[in-house]
Formats: structure tokens, C-alpha cells, sequence
């Protein structure tokens, strides 16, 4: 190897020490659990930051997003971020919602859903489309989407996808999305669902500037990447946010152990329902 070879190997190497640093940043700051085994992944996405952002090596990196760093925590936030989503995803939630939650709303509303961990998006606009199939064009009805993540959000609030990005259960949920499968690369939501939806940046493990409460909270696939007491410090978080009889949709590996502690009661596959 050469001299070259050898120094930059080593300046992208995360040791001991550095990663440690990593995981108590994320761990503080945005609540994520990065294990060892999640050291090559980090290394990977980090890596590209120490490059753009001049600093050179990891400790250096770490050291601005350490002193505060506003641009550099944002990229390391993103990076460390994991986004995967799709429309209608766990559909049984979806379904429960157009069949026991929505139709109590028929006539009466405001009807306030918040989808927290939103990531690009595919999240809160099926939802909306859920509304909108069954409340209708004069559905009174507001949609909050949030995510810690500022990249993926400024996705999401495009409300454009390539095809490859719009997989669905079935083609008639597609066309609640979209009005027709575009030749072209670029696929925009229905205006009528975006109306629906209000995106803002919010983290979790920080305290919410939010008032009022919920009818429903989506709260899928994000707290998995927390560890137990950060995860069950949000569920008592979510359960105070939500109306009387309001309902808290969580990811299909995530599990609350004791609802009824939080004032919860399970009510279908990771589904609760305040008391
Ligand atoms: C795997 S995606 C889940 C998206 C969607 N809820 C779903 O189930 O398809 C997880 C999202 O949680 C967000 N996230 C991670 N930590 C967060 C935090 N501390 N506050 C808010 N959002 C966070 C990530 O940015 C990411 O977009």
C-alpha cells in the first residue's frame, strides 16, 4: 500500500473512541441507538460529510457537529437516518381507519391526524387519501406530517415521486394518489391530498411545540430506532397528545408493554386506543 493509500485509510477509519462519540451525539440529540454493528453503515454515510464538509477526518467532523454546527448537524442527522417507506404501508392500519375511525367523523369535525416520522412522505399522503375517499371534497380535516430529517422533508413536501418510488398494495389505492401512470419519470400527488397536509420539522426526543390534541397519531417504523425507556417516554407523550377515544398506530416490530400504565388500551395489530 502506498504512504497515500495508508493515511487516508486511516483518516476514514471510525475507531473506538470516534464512534463512540457518533453514537452518544445521536443518542442525545435525536434519540437513535446505533449499535456496533451499525459501524460500517455509519462509516459509509458519514464519510461523504467529512469529504464535503472540508473538515477532513472524523474527529474533525465530529467535533463541529459536537460545537453545535447548524449545516453540519442537519447532514448528520440525514445520514444517519433511515427513510424507507412506501404508500399504504401496513394496510391493515388503513383499513381500520376508513372502516371504525373515519366514518365517526362524517359531518362533524375538525378531524386532526398527525403523522410523526413521516419521512418522504408516502405516509401522510395515504392517509390523505384515505380521508379523502371517505369524508369527501368538504372534509374538515388536518393532517400534521412531521420528521427530524430536513432532506427528506423537503421531499415530501414536493409531492413528487419517479415511478420507482410508487409501489402500492393495489392499483386502485395508485389512483387515490395519482391520476395516471405518467410516461414521464416525475409523478405528482393529487392537489386535493396535499391540501390536506401541513410538514414541519420536528424531533421527537425533544419538546413538541404543539398545541391541542389528536384524533389519531401515525407513529410507524421510527421508534424502533430508539432504545426502550426513549421509546416508552413517547409513548406517554403520545398518549397525553391524543383526544378521548383517539387512536395511536405504531410499526409492525414495535410494541408498547403497557398501555393501560399510559392510559392506552389495545385495539387491533399495533393499534391502541386512549381511554
Ligand atoms: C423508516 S422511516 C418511517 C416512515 C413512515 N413512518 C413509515 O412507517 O413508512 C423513519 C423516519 O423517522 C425519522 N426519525 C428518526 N428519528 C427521529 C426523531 N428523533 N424525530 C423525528 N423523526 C425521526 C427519520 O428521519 C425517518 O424519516
Amino acid at each position: 500500500m502506498t504512504a497515500l493509500g495508508a493515511s487516508l485509510d486511516e483518516k476514514s477509519e471510525l475507531t473506538d473512541a470516534v464512534f463512540r462519540r457518533v453514537a452518544r451525539l445521536a443518542k442525545e440529540n435525536w434519540g437513535l441507538n446505533l449499535e456496533d454493528g451499525k459501524r460500517p453503515l455509519v462509516t459509509a454515510r458519514l464519510w461523504k460529510r467529512v469529504i464535503a464538509s472540508g473538515a477532513g477526518d472524523f474527529p474533525s467532523y465530529i467535533g463541529k457537529v459536537e460545537d453545535g454546527d447548524q449545516v453540519e448537524c442537519d447532514h448528520f442527522i440525514s445520514a444517519l437516518t433511515t427513510n424507507v417507506t412506501h404508500f399504504f404501508r401496513e394496510q391493515h392500519h388503513f383499513d381500520l381507519l376508513e372502516s371504525s375511525i373515519l366514518p365517526r367523523f362524517r359531518g362533524r369535525g375538525p378531524l386532526r391526524i398527525w403523522s410523526a416520522g413521516c419521512s418522504s412522505g408516502q405516509e401522510p399522503y395515504s392517509i390523505a387519501a384515505s380521508v379523502r375517499a371517505v369524508l369527501g371534497a368538504s372534509a374538515d380535516a388536518r393532517i400534521l406530517a412531521t420528521d427530524v430529517d430536513p432532506d427528506i422533508l423537503e421531499r415530501a413536501q414536493k409531492a413528487v415521486y419517479t415511478n420507482s418510488e410508487t409501489s402500492f398494495p393495489n392499483p386502485a389505492l395508485e389512483a387515490r394518489v395519482f391520476d395516471k401512470k405518467h410516461e414521464e419519470q416525475q409523478r405528482a400527488v393529487r392537489a386535493n391530498l396535499v391540501d390536506l397536509i401541513t410538514f414541519r420539522r420536528l424531533n421527537l426526543i425533544q419538546p413538541w411545540p404543539i398545541s391541542g390534541r389528536f384524533d389519531v397519531i401515525f407513529c410507524r417504523n421510527v421508534a424502533i430506532y430508539f432504545d426502550k425507556p426513549t421509546q416508552a417516554n413517547l409513548w406517554a407523550q403520545f398518549a397525553a397528545h391524543l383526544n378521548p377515544n383517539g387512536f395511536l398506530f405504531i410499526g409492525h416490530s414495535e410494541r408498547i408493554e403497557t398501555p393501560e400504565a399510559i392510559g392506552l388500551c389495545p385495539a387491533g395489530i399495533t393499534t391502541y386506543q386512549k381511554q
